[in-house]
């Protein structure tokens, strides 16, 4: 029987922390409330026991479920740049309204979240016998990098699992799940499904299409430029933007240029973010023109770095391959496509290949152009700044070839907008 309080629905949702399903019911307006709309909405009397009962369990459930999971889903978040190509994870171990253990996947190859969070919770003194379980991604169920968590969950007699997103992986696609239902472990799926899966566009591209998933980021004017009539393009957006940059090439493990972008400003494309990763370097350049005095030639020994150039160029570059190659430049030799430019088609498997799940797309137009026509740019991020330059000559975010009938343009739907002090930020997902 649930003791009677009285309380506001309102404020339980606003605070169900406070309010706990086992010392509060509905209160006698609350009550009638309730009974009147569902009533009205299934064309039968409930018995005010059930009302009272059930619903109010139910909504308290889903207040919980959201405050667990948001939690797990903020763990998850803190293994961005650090475990490419895995999956951003969260877990959290819950008994009796109160955190057992938490935990998150750190590292590529290290603990799974799941077996992080019963680690947490050992390392607490905390007996897991019997708890709920929320983790952002279906647990598991093949020995990879580390055994199955599937496992460690039935091993430490988790009651019940609550399920963000299922996890694509063909080794697992279900039979996480399917495992635990069959050991008896209640399983609740689809627990704040479009907020977890929100953490993973990257991983659920690569392990289906075994490519990089690939961000286009620019800055632009308001009028639509990269730069001016001249060239000039330090700086367009404000130091804010400029920030946010940074964090993008921590988070996509690659970032790719064309030759002319590297010949024009000799660009670094490292990661300034405080505690940041650098992302590899892939340049696009199928003449190998790249100069050798470059900044990204020079600093490879530092960072990982490849030129993709026209393998039918083998024979004749051979000689700045090697020397390329003393300098800890590698290059990559792809065919070439119908316009003789590198086969972007063939670049992307062999970078999925080389394990990179993601790339940040710099630059400049025609490279872009390619990419965007070739239906490789799953992500736009733009930055607008309140600047005009003009000029018929000043560049543009995308050039190449373009389209000529309109009905053919490559469209994008809008998933994001943010005032970034002044500058307008737009985040695009591929149509
Ligand atoms: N403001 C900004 O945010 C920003 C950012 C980036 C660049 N930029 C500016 O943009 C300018 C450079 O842009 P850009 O459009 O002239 O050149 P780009 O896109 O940087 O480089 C294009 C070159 O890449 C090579 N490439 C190899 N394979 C390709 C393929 N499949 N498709 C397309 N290109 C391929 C081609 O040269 P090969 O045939 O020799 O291989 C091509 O000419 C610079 O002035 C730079 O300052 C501005």
């Amino acid at each position: 029987m649930i003791p009677y309080r009285r309380y506001s629905p309102r404020a339980v949702m606003a605070d169900p922390v406070k309010f706990r399903s086992r010392q509060y019911s509905l209160d006698g307006r609350g009550f009638v409330k309730v009974f009147i709309a569902l009533s009205f909405r299934s064309g039968r009397y409930y018995l005010p026991g059930e009302v009272a009962g059930r619903d109010n369990e139910r909504r308290l459930e889903m207040a919980y479920n959201k405050i667990y999971m948001e939690r797990a889903i903020a763990l998850a978040k803190r293994g961005v740049g650090k475990v490419n190509p895995n999956p951003l994870v969260g877990c959290v171990i819950v008994k009796d309204d109160e955190i057992l253990g938490e935990g998150y996947h750190e590292e590529y190859g290290g603990l799974h979240a799941e077996r992080q969070a019963l680690a947490d919770a050992m390392k607490r003194g905390n007996n897991v016998y019997g708890a709920d379980m929320y983790v952002t991604l279906e647990p598991c169920s093949h020995t990879g990098k580390q055994p199955p968590c599937t496992e460690a969950i039935l091993d430490a007699g988790i009651k019940r699992v609550y399920v963000g997103s299922n996890d694509p992986n063909p080794l697992v696609a279900g039979n996480g799940i399917w495992q635990l239902r069959m050991a008896e472990v209640e399983v609740v799926t689809n627990c704040m499904k479009d907020e977890c899966d929100a953490l993973n566009p990257v991983f659920f591209h690569y392990i289906t299409e075994n490519t990089p998933y690939v961000v286009y980021k620019y800055a632009m004017t308001m009028d639509g430029k990269i730069c001016t009539a001249k060239g000039e393009s330090q700086w367009i957006s404000n130091e804010k933007s400029r920030e946010k940059v940074q964090t993008y090439r921590n988070e996509l493990m690659g970032i790719m240029v064309g030759i002319e972008t590297v010949l024009a400003d000799d660009p670094s494309l490292r990661c300034h973010m405080d505690g940041g990763r650098d992302p590899i370097r892939i340049i696009c350049d199928s003449q190998l023109r790249i100069p050798m005095e470059s900044k990204l030639v020079q600093e490879a020994g530092e960072v990982k770095t490849y030129v993709a150039s026209l393998a039918e160029h083998e024979k004749q570059n051979r000689q700045k391959i090697r020397e390329l190659k003393d300098h800890g430049v590698g290059t990559l030799l792809i065919t070439a496509d119908e316009s003789g430019k590198i086969d972007l088609n063939k670049l992307m498997s062999q970078l999925g290949k080389m394990h990179i799940d993601s790339i940040l797309l710099e630059g400049g137009g025609t490279l872009a152009w390619s990419m965007i026509n070739g239906g490789y740019v799953d992500e736009v991020r733009a930055f607008i700044a309140p600047k005009v330059f003009g000029g018929r000559d000043a560049l543009t975010p995308v050039s190449g070839k373009g389209i000529e009938d309109i009905n053919l343009a490559k469209t994008f739907e809008l998933q994001e907008l943010e005032n970034i002090d002044g500058d307008i930020f737009a985040r695009y997902l591929k149509r």
